[in-house]
């Protein structure tokens, strides 16, 4: 008996919440346009083109990435990305969004739906596929600063190097850098020198080491650099600086290490 009594209790409940929901009227489609860029290996005779999908925003998160997710979850299985971690770690979905290089995960989709928003992938570099570039020299270029502690001698305790807290300081702003290249494909320098010049990112990397108490390379690491191209190729434009999507800062970093070059 008791249990029929809560049963009908539920039931009761249940027909309350349907009558509730059929109140509710379906909010209307805010329909966004993505053009996206597209060009396929497969299809090496096609150029590459802007492709235009729809996003009904009430059904989708709030970022660029989300919508790029939902477009091939749904409409094109094709469309080709990197990410991994959706939230400014890895640096693997660093794309040209709406005219800027930044972090699809971290850049919010613009909500005004009567204006389209642009999605290309990072400039001046060769494309893998869609918005996947070829990052393998920015990488040999990462490679090529040695970015590890290299020591001579071994820590007195023979276990730890210890580095006091206003050394450790030094190393703020440089070490949270995700290696996304958003900087080094907003550089003019970079673009037209890329075989040669390091790029903003990589030398914000050398210069991280260059300043870390506990290496004992820095010679090494400056004569890699006193050369005219792999650091001067740097005009202070500060496009690096003002695309950064963590909001570092390596242009000053690039300053520094010729400051430091210049008073050697
Ligand atoms: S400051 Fe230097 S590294 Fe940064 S965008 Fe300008 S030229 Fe490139
Ligand atoms: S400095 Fe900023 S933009 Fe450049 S690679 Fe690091 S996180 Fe990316
Ligand atoms: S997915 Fe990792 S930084 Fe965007």
């Amino acid at each position: 008996m008791m249990m029929s009594g809560l049963l009908k209790k539920n039931v009761g409940r249940a027909v309350f919440r349907r009558g509730l929901a059929s109140e509710v009227a379906p909010a209307a489609p805010k329909m966004k346009t993505f053009k996206i860029y597209r060009w396929s290996p497969d299809k090496p005779a096609e150029k590459p083109k802007l492709q235009e999908f729809q996003v009904d925003l009430n059904n989708c998160g709030p970022m660029i990435l989300d919508a790029l997710l939902k477009i091939k979850d749904e409409q094109d299985a094709t469309l080709t990305l990197r990410r991994s971690c959706r939230e400014g770690i890895c640096g693997s979905c660093a794309m040209n969004i709406g005219g800027r290089n930044t972090l699809a995960c971290l850049c919010k989709i613009d909500p005004d739906t009567s204006k389209q928003t642009k999605i290309y992938p990072l400039p001046h570099m060769y494309i893998v596929k869609d918005l996947v570039p070829d990052l393998t020299q920015f990488y040999q270029q990462y490679k090529s600063v040695q970015p590890y502690l290299q020591r001579k001698s071994v820590p007195e305790d023979g276990k730890e190097n210890l580095q006091s807290i206003a050394d450790r300081k030094k190393l703020d702003g440089l070490y949270e850098c995700i290696l996304c290249a958003c900087c080094s494909t907003a550089c003019p320098s970079y673009w037209w020198n890329q075989e040669q010049y390091l790029g903003p990112a990589v030398l914000m990397q050398a210069y991280r080491w260059l300043v870390d108490s506990r290496d004992q390379a820095s010679t090494m690491r400056k004569e890699m650099l006193q050369n005219s191209m792999s650091l001067y190729r740097c005009h202070t434009i500060m496009n690096c600086t003002r695309t950064c999507p963590k909001g570092l800062n390596p242009g000053k970093a690039i300053a520094e290490i010729k400051k430091a070059l210049a008073t050697d």
